[in-house]
């Protein structure tokens, strides 16, 4: 197989990363890609920084044995907690693009002497890993954060788009700590699905800024300036679970948008 053919490897703590791979796939739809959700251990926000960076590792050593060109980390709670260790640990043999720098970047370039709010789940949030990277980017730069921890389980039961998650949405947004912004960062692979209720919470007044697009046009430059583009019309993405129930591939559909068939693959040899 050619380094070109290789596959994109994407991570996340479960399925909600399918948003990720769903921006991935809809950019560079000639690419092969292996995803892999850590269902056995999701979710991911409520865990310690050792235990995310530990599965991490042996999710990283899945993809590079699956020959991966580079590797997404999709999941912020794993972008906060293991992103400079999984870089240490594949070294220069693979690049390892996390879903928090792209943000970054672009808050940088559009957000000049503004305050920022952020949501996530609480690993991210305490991480403060958005605050201190864009601080030493850009002083003129606030960012506000608040952990929003009912959102994922409220998203997996199925609970948007109706009058229980408008009001948990518009709880967590009227915080004191989020007055005043002028974007808000969407920090979880899952919101995506609830961006336009957000939206709609601000009236559409307020740019609303998720990482999945941002990511997926990251690792298009990446690619295109290391000549690492493929061009295959014939395409396989590949979709692996620690852990397989139906539940879990009928939320898959729910992320990705369309049927995917998930395929059990251990952890731990
Ligand atoms: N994927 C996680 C994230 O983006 C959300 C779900 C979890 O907590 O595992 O932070």
């Amino acid at each position: 197989m050619t380094l070109r053919a290789q596959p994109i490897g994407v991570f996340d703590s479960g399925i909600g990363g399918l948003t990720v791979a769903r921006a991935i796939v809809r950019l560079l739809p000639l690419e092969n890609m292996i995803y892999f959700g850590d269902t056995a251990h999701l979710p991911y926000g409520d865990k310690s920084e050792a235990a995310i960076q530990a599965y991490s590792v042996k999710i990283a050593e899945v993809l590079l044995r699956k020959k991966c060109k580079v590797i997404v980390i999709a999941c912020n709670s794993a972008s906060s907690a293991a992103y400079e260790l999984l870089r240490e640990y594949v070294g220069k043999n693979v690049r390892i693009i996390n879903v928090i720098d792209p943000m970054i970047d672009l808050v940088s370039r559009k957000f000049q002497g503004s305050r920022i709010g952020l949501i996530g789940t609480k690993r991210t949030v305490q991480s403060g890993v958005y605050v201190r990277k864009i601080s030493e980017l850009n002083k003129n730069i606030t960012v506000q954060s608040l952990a929003t921890p009912l959102l994922v389980p409220m998203i997996e039961e199925g609970f948007f788009n109706n009058q229980i998650s408008h009001e948990i949405i518009a709880q967590y947004l009227s915080d004191p700590v989020l007055q005043s912004i002028e974007a808000l960062i969407l920090g979880c692979t899952h919101y995506p699905i609830i961006k336009a209720e957000i939206e709609a919470y601000y009236r559409n007044q307020l740019p609303v800024l998720d990482s999945s697009e941002t990511v997926a046009l990251a690792l298009r430059d990446y690619l295109q300036e290391n000549d690492l583009l493929n061009n295959d019309e014939n395409a396989k993405h590949h979709f692996l679970v620690s852990d397989y129930t139906e539940s879990f591939e009928a939320t898959a559909r729910l992320f990705f948008q369309k049927t995917v068939s998930l395929e059990k693959h251990p952890l731990w040899d």
